[in-house]
């Protein structure tokens, strides 16, 4: 497993949140406008869309924990995707980890399409599969890690050092995984991209996504985008955001054991080939895993035997909520086929392997036992 990351940082950002009073909480700023005494001296915050204490405190606080020069905290993870994807001109082309989200498939086919962006889904841990999907007109690759459902893991510093090779820009969706557990600025992407509306907000009550860019020239790119499209996180979410920060590991620490445990139990009932999840000797981005990442995550996928079992499944839990989202407190048991991947067509969905006997869990943070108890007893046969 790779070196650990000290959860001091989480708690003590290197933005001081108050410099007025000393509050130990970043205050909340909801003023729009600020008076400048001498306008001639642009002064730091001056209107809310271009700068908010209350977000700048996040972006930093981001910035720090992912490796950053700056980060940019926008109102959804979408937001951040789209100003990332706002990065390029018509006739750009780019490679996307083929089992992303749907909501990545679906801005990209029904928008930057429209602007003449060009897309391949392509396998991003197979790198003959990036070669030959690589044109003239590539710009960059959009590394989902992990993938999803079925938490595929890329090699971050192999595909980085391919890309750059070839004037590629590499951006990570570290959505799934969390600054807790990896890095992929340090091990070689130039921006990280995050829905904060999962495990970083971490209660399953806040929409918001930030980018963390590496190098200067990127990020007043990103800024220049979050600037004059507006797309920016509200004080109010920031605030909530930068708090998900400070218990994010232990959060992670305690779902992630939670998910192991639960892992280990399906992959006892199921037979390991039908169960996803990194921290299992059997998935094959297990040993990746260890040199990349400094733990194996709350989330993993299974099948059941057809639709039939997994709808009388669902019908069964008593303890895991059912729905869309994840990276919450409680767990939440997602079926890909209407959830994350509705977005996708049903020849996509079928094309990788999401059918209706897939099952994508959020592990929360409830005892392992009792969550294996009511998996057990929603899978019993009648
Ligand atoms: C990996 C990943 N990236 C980005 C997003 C989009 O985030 P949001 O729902 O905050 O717009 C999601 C949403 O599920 C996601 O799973």
């Amino acid at each position: 497993m790779s070196e650990s990351t000290s959860d001091t940082r989480f708690i003590h950002h290197r933005e001081t949140p108050d410099l007025t009073h000393g509050a130990i909480v970043a205050p909340i700023y909801r003023a729009t406008t600020y008076h400048q005494p001498d306008p001639w001296q642009p002064p730091l915050y001056d209107y809310a869309r271009s700068g908010n204490p209350t977000r700048h405190h996040f972006e930093e606080a981001m910035a720090e924990l992912e490796g950053g020069v700056r980060g940019l905290a926008f109102a959804s993870g979408m937001a951040a995707l789209t100003a990332f994807f706002l990065l390029f001109e018509t006739g750009d082309h780019l490679l996307v980890t083929r089992d992303c989200q749907g909501g990545t498939q679906r801005v990209l086919r029904g928008v930057f399409q429209r602007f003449g962006l060009s897309v391949t889904y392509v396998n991003t841990d197979d790198m003959a599969a990036m070669e030959s999907a690589r044109t003239r007109k590539t710009a960059a690759v959009l590394v989902e890690n992990f993938s999803n459902p079925f938490l595929r893991i890329t090699d971050i510093a192999q595909v980085s050092q391919w890309a750059h090779h070839h004037g590629l820009l590499v951006a990570v969706d570290n959505t799934f995984i969390t600054p807790y557990l990896q890095n992929p600025l340090t091990l070689g992407a130039d921006v990280v991209v995050h829905s904060a509306t999962k495990m970083i907000g971490g209660h399953s009550d806040l929409t918001a996504g930030v980018i963390v860019a590496k190098d200067p020239l990127w990020a007043e790119r990103l800024y220049f985008i979050q600037n004059a499209c507006g797309g920016v996180l509200s004080p109010d979410d920031a605030y909530l955001a930068a708090r998900g920060l400070s218990t994010l590991p232990v959060r992670m620490r305690q779902a992630s054991a939670g998910a192991q445990a639960l892992a280990e139990w399906l992959s006892q009932q199921l037979g390991p080939q039908n169960v996803y999840y990194p921290g299992l000797a059997s998935h094959p981005g297990h040993q990746r895993c260890q040199r990349q990442m400094r733990g194996y995550g709350q989330m993993l996928t299974f099948r059941l035997p057809n639709q039939a079992a997994v709808q009388a499944f669902v019908g069964r839990l008593k303890v895991a909520s059912v729905g869309a989202g994840f990276g919450g407190v409680e767990t939440i048991v997602s079926l890909p086929e209407l959830h994350c991947h509705a977005a996708l067509t049903v020849e996509e969905r079928t094309a990788r392997a999401i059918g209706g006997d897939v099952v994508r869990v959020s592990v929360g943070l409830e005892e392992p036992a009792d969550l294996i108890q009511d998996f057990e007893q929603a899978m019993a046969a009648d």
